[in-house]
């Protein structure tokens, strides 16, 4: 952001845990950008979100929001079934738009979204936010930029049977409301499409944002005393191998990270719980350097505000945007689906092909 540069006013759609926990701060503290208004249907709750947070404007009603000149940009922080057609109505009203991750439930309606962001012109990013962990980010220049060619790809992320326990130490009091609005049904009625709707986005954005275009996968699930296991075998687009490993809920502290193998080099990295705000700890070994490990510390572990700051970036400066964009929301989610129907017949599912939900 240049000097005499406003600041990207943000309204943020949604004032539910992801809003409270990261979004609300994030844009506060950011140094592009401003959380200029929320909007939530609970009066109650958006009443005190305003009295925590003092943006310059609240909303119950999402099209007042949208139809305020000064709001440049929308955070949608809703439920993932309200991700696209609220994305949608952002982009009419000609608002850049970040959507919180999975950018939608089912292949059809993100390609929709992809289509229209880009007809808009205007940004549209996934909020994947592993992609602002420096740990990760210095991961994928080091296999862009000095590890050659790629041979395999193994990721993997496992959610832990004490996440709560550790979330509720690290995370403000979160604040609810009995009028919250939430899509009709119980999303955990269907555990699994719950978990790789919520956790895969993270997991294939990941491994697409190091490894490159997935073109197929063949997985296997096994359901065992409340624990659910996805393994899936990844053709990447450049012949590579590839290994994803969905495990919720492990035995054991969160467990997520990533190793790959290429001509000049290898990467071994380490992801923590987001909410601990510590970069992944990451080494890359460069044979080219006669052998030696690169470890960067990745001070900065703010993803959320990176985040933002990164939005903010591509809308102001019309810097190359260092999130997900819509192609890479619509790839995460042919990924799932493709996971859902491999897991049905067995087979290898092209992603190409993959049609529907998780
Ligand atoms: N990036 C991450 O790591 C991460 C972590 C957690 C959750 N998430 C995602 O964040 C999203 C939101 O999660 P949450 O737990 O905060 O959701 P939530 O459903 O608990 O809260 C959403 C809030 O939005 C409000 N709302 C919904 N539709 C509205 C509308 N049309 N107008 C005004 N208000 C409306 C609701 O009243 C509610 O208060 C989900 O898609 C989830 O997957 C992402």
């Amino acid at each position: 952001m240049s000097e005499e540069q406003r600041p990207l006013r943000v309204g943020v759609l949604g004032a539910g845990p992801i809003s409270q926990a990261a979004h609300f701060e994030a844009c506060r503290k950011a140094k592009n950008a401003e959380l200029y208004a929320i909007c939530d249907v609970a009066q109650d709750l958006l009443a005190r979100v305003v009295a925590i947070h003092a943006p310059e404007k609240s909303y119950r009603d999402y099209d007042a929001m949208l139809a305020d000149h000064d709001v440049d940009a929308v955070i949608v922080a809703v439920a993932d079934q309200f991700h696209v057609p609220m994305a949608l109505k952002a982009l009419m009203a000609g608002k850049h738009v970040l959507v919180e991750k999975p950018m939608g439930v089912t292949v059809e309606e993100c390609e929709e979204l992809r289509d229209a962001a880009r007809a808009s012109g205007l940004v549209v990013q996934v909020g994947t936010e592993k992609r602002f962990d420096e740990g990760i980010a210095f991961a994928r220049n080091f296999i862009r930029e000095e590890m050659g060619e790629m041979i395999a790809l193994k990721a993997w992320y496992c959610d832990s049977t004490h996440r709560y326990t550790m979330t509720d130490a690290l995370q403000p009091v979160i604040e609810e409301s009995e009028r919250a609005r939430r899509p009709g049904g119980d999303p955990k009625s269907d555990l699994r499409r719950y978990y790789v709707l919520g956790h895969a986005s993270h997991l294939l954005d990941t491994a697409r944002f190091l490894g490159g275009e997935i073109e197929a996968v063949r997985t296997r699930l096994v359901e065992k005393f409340g624990a659910f296991c996805w393994f899936s075998e990844v053709e990447f687009a450049d012949g590579s191998a590839g290994h994803l490993d969905l495990t919720i809920k492990v035995r054991m502290d969160w467990h997520e990270g990533f190793q790959v193998y290429g001509e000049h080099g290898s990467v071994i990295g380490k992801t923590y719980n987001p909410w601990y705000y510590k970069s992944s700890d990451v080494e890359c070994f460069s044979e080219r350097e006669g052998g030696r490990y690169h470890r960067p510390l990745g001070a900065d572990g703010h993803f959320f505000r990176r985040q933002v700051e990164g939005f903010a970036d591509s809308i102001l400066d019309g810097a190359p945007m260092r999130g997900a964009n819509a192609e890479d929301g619509l790839a995460a989610m042919r990924g799932m689906a493709a996971m859902a129907r491999s897991v049905e017949t067995g087979e290898a599912v092209r992603l190409a092909e993959a049609k529907a939900s998780a």
